[in-house]
């Protein structure tokens, strides 16, 4: 556009020049995300159920585009990657070959005095023998550094349980009558899902190695300490993918995976500067891991896994194929047969989203702009007409009815300029076009840009094309 078509802002539409700053606390957020319908309390007129959280009708729209953006990138982009929707409830002896029923545990102590529980390897006692041992502590040696401890909620001394652990498994039982021969779980994690289908995939699609199997699906812990809104919670979605490969080719795919996932984050607007990797130690190593790497963001609780990328070894399929007594080795083009290596990315829907909201907040006392990078935008557009007038309101309520064909719009009538665009800054929305009573006559419209503030005249006919083109080309603030 020439410049020539620029437009100042009027007075009413005119913000300070007070900067902008990013997110410094949660609360804020969570505020923000309730005052607009991203995120609810679960169940809130009953006082709310813990850490359990409502996407509203924004939060939706972000998290499904969250989920549009893996799917796309993992498998419709993928040469090699095929897609599952395995079910929750699964076979009980899944859990014990997956080493879940036997290795999933926290360690628990409750405050005797105000019935509060933590985790027992996230007190300050326990994690300072932690670092000098080098490891993480036995029961017996935890019990032993917390003798005396204070309970962090209440601040007593000496009223600590001995540390036991607990399973974070939920159960429940399958049809009727509720007993131990029925009891199942809730999947604590997605890959399960896609080990048990290993074969049937690879049959059905005619894979050879290396090829990976992707999901996106809830899983459910009863975690001891959920919290810091919905960065842990005990009902959360996750998009995994499994890689199998030939066993010794799997250190290369996995520093290949932990690439391609890092610039995964980094196309979805997250800023290069809040992302970094984080190599598990030995005695953060899951059980079933030869090598895994977090791709931690910087929330305001500081940095944090939003991702891990794992090297599972054959421990899975192995596993299955003792339990099940199925077979679930490979045989290659040579005729030899082996177990295939996995290398796992997962990465927390849930805990995207936030990161994505996190990332995207900057305010300050005066007002919030949302700058989310366009895909997550749960509007790309609003229209305006300048008054509400039927012969404004109607003509531009047509041109708002072309727009919403190609983008999620919005059509927005009520209040002045100047407040409609901090609405709609407060929302993220990349542009808002205003109708006024010259465009009845020229055919055009007023264009304004989130992030700059700056403003064009364009020919109504050009702006599918001006946002389309935006969007494509867009640098993320
Ligand atoms: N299959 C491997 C696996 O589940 P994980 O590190 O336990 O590995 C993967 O979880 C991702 O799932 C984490 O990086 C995190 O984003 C998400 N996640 C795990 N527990 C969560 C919780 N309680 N609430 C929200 N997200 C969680």
């Amino acid at each position: 556009m020439s410049d020539a078509n620029n437009q100042k802002p009027s007075a009413e539409e005119a913000v300070s020049d007070k900067p902008l700053h990013d997110l410094k606390d949660m609360q804020t957020l969570v505020s923000l995300c309730k005052r607009r319908g991203f995120i609810f309390q679960s169940s809130e007129i009953y006082g709310g159920v813990n850490s359990c959280w409502d996407y509203g009708p924004l939060g939706i729209e972000v998290k499904l585009a969250v989920k549009e953006s893996w799917w796309k990138a993992m498998t419709r982009l993928a040469d090699d990657v095929e897609g599952l929707d395995a079910s929750i409830l699964m076979h009980p002896r899944v859990w014990e070959a997956s080493g879940h029923v036997e290795n999933f545990n926290d360690p628990l102590v409750d405050c005797k005095s105000c019935k509060a529980r933590h985790r027992a390897d996230h007190m300050k006692p326990v994690r300072e023998l932690e670092a000098k041992l080098g490891h993480l502590p036995s029961l017996p040696e935890m019990e032993k550094a917390l003798e005396g401890a204070t309970c962090p909620a209440c601040g007593k001394s000496g009223t600590l349980t001995t540390p036991r652990l607990f399973n974070m498994m939920f159960k429940t039982h399958m049809g009727p009558v509720a007993d131990d021969a029925n009891t199942v779980y809730l999947r604590p994690e997605t890959a399960q899902g896609i080990f048990v289908n290993f074969r049937n995939v690879q049959e059905t699609t005619r894979r050879k190695l290396p090829f990976g199997i992707a999901q996106i699906g809830k899983a459910f812990r009863n975690e001891i300490t959920p919290g810091n809104f919905t960065f842990r919670t005990r009902e959360f979605e996750q998009m995994e993918m499994q890689y199998f490969v030939t066993p010794g080719t799997d250190t290369e795919a996995f520093a290949r995976w932990k690439e391609v996932r890092h610039q995964w984050h980094l196309s979805c607007g997250i800023r290069p500067n809040k992302l970094r990797f984080h190599p598990h130690g030995e005695n953060e190593l899951a059980h079933y891991a030869k090598q895994a790497e977090d791709i931690q963001y910087e929330f305001p609780i500081g940095w944090q896994e939003v991702e891990g990328i794992h090297n599972r070894t054959d421990f899975d399929l192995k596993r299955h194929t003792e339990f099940s007594g199925k077979s679930l080795a490979y045989t290659d083009e040579k005729n030899n047969k082996f177990i295939p290596y996995v290398i796992e990315t997962s990465v927390g829907c849930d805990r995207f989203v936030l990161a994505v909201l996190c990332d995207a907040y900057r305010g300050n006392d005066e007002r919030v702009v949302m700058q989310f990078h366009p895909d997550f935008a749960p509007y790309k557009v609003a229209v305006f007409p300048l008054m509400k007038k039927e012969e404004l309101a109607g003509p531009a309520r047509k041109f708002y009815e072309e727009l919403r064909k190609d983008f999620r719009a919005d059509f927005d009538v009520t209040g002045s300029i100047g407040k409609r665009y901090r609405r709609h800054e407060e929302i993220g929305t990349p542009f808002c076009v205003t109708f006024d009573f010259d465009s009845l006559n020229d055919q055009c419209v007023t264009i304004r840009h989130r992030d700059t503030m700056a403003q064009e005249r364009i020919p109504m006919a050009k702006v599918r094309d001006y946002i389309t083109d935006a969007f494509r080309n867009w640098k993320q603030a």
